[in-house]
């Protein structure tokens, strides 16, 4: 299959159009969101849905996030809109939320993975939001990647994963936010965050009285609510070993491992950078600026290449705000932790 790639710059109104009109004949589209790029298909049409599942090579098990463009089209999807659920449409959406309810079935049931609650959520970006107004569908949407690797925040990351699997790609530059959406489940009398993301915990306890994390993020003992937190994902070419603690200490490790003959890698904030002295080297903005870390996080996991890298070392970050989505994917991506006591 050949993959279109619509540059939204040159002729946004027909690139626009052309790709819904792929997305109406059952085609997979990948689009920019606020967060990443996602693979978007008819949420009404198995058919449609079942290309998502192949073109990812994602577990069936996983359900997807449904993208609407307005709150009448949740309306349809759900049984009814629990009044936490409206107040954090009213507070966050178009944004980077997704909220769990109580599916009234109308979605193609691959988008559910068989559960009885639906992931629904209103991107704000122009061109996603133009998408779904000119097909006037719902439209599932997982993030663009092959399954198990980065999320794509660039329409090239996801012309490296999925040219030739899929139909199209709307250009639209760099996302924002670069992490994936917060996942709320609204469906218990207090609502769980399933997945930590672009809205901060911070951000929810703004308006609801409490918010808690589902405690199996925190535990690997436990299942995770959310299917899709159970599965090796964001993973880079090659092994990524957190290093947790001093600049000094950070060094050390670096230069052990460079002395037994590894080519190392680092993944490193200004401040980090700017101590160490090292070839292979990326930096991902201020410590002091955790959005500008989130935004960058997914390109720097995707730059080194196995053919030049052993092993990426990369430093920690606090878990304040922003900070926790990025630890949670961090810690998800790599295969070890170490820690200076
Ligand atoms: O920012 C985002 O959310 C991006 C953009 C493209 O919108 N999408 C995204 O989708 O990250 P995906 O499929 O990569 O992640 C969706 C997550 C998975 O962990 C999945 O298991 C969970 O949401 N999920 C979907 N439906 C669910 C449900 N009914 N109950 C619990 N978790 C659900
Ligand atoms: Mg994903």
């Amino acid at each position: 299959m050949e993959t279109k790639v619509w540059n939204e710059a040159i002729e946004f109104d027909s690139s626009i159009k052309e790709a819904a009109q792929f997305l109406l004949n059952k085609q997979v589209v990948a689009f920019p969101t606020e967060t990443v790029y996602g693979l978007g298909a008819d949420a009404t049409q198995e058919a449609a849905v079942q290309r998502i599942f192949e073109a990812k090579g994602r577990p069936s098990d996983n359900p997807l996030i449904v993208h609407v463009a307005d709150k009448d089209q949740v309306e349809k999807l759900v049984h009814v809109i629990p009044p936490i659920a409206r107040q954090l449409m009213d507070e966050f959406w178009p944004g980077p939320l997704t909220i769990i309810m109580e599916s009234n079935g109308s979605a193609a049931e691959n988008v559910t993975a068989g559960l009885s609650t639906i992931a629904i959520r209103m991107p704000d970006h122009p061109l996603a939001l133009a998408l779904l107004r000119t097909t006037d569908r719902p439209l599932a949407a997982p993030s663009a990647n092959r399954s198990g690797r980065p999320s794509p925040t660039t329409a090239e990351h996801v012309f490296q994963d999925l040219n030739g699997r899929i139909a199209g790609i709307l250009d639209g530059g760099p996302t924002g936010v670069g992490v994936e959406s917060t996942v709320v489940d609204c469906t218990t009398e207090i609502p769980v965050i399933l997945r930590p993301g672009g809205v901060t915990k911070e951000d929810l306890e703004q308006v609801l009285p409490e918010v808690i994390i589902d405690p199996a993020l925190a535990n690997e003992e436990q299942s995770p609510k959310s299917p899709g937190m159970k599965y090796t994902h964001y993973a880079p070419e090659a092994p990524l070993w957190l290093v947790d603690g001093e600049e000094d200490f950070f060094h050390d490790q670096m230069e052990e491992l460079s002395k037994q003959g590894y080519r190392v890698g680092v993944i490193a904030s200004d401040q980090l950078a700017a101590q160490l002295e090292h070839a292979s080297l990326i930096t991902c903005g201020s410590r002091d600026d955790l959005a500008q870390i989130a935004e960058r996080l997914y390109g720097a996991l995707r730059e080194f290449k196995k053919a030049d890298i052993d092993i990426i070392l990369c430093e920690t970050f606090p878990e304040t705000g922003v900070g926790a989505a990025i630890m949670n994917r961090l810690t998800k991506a790599a295969v070890k932790k170490i820690k200076q006591y």
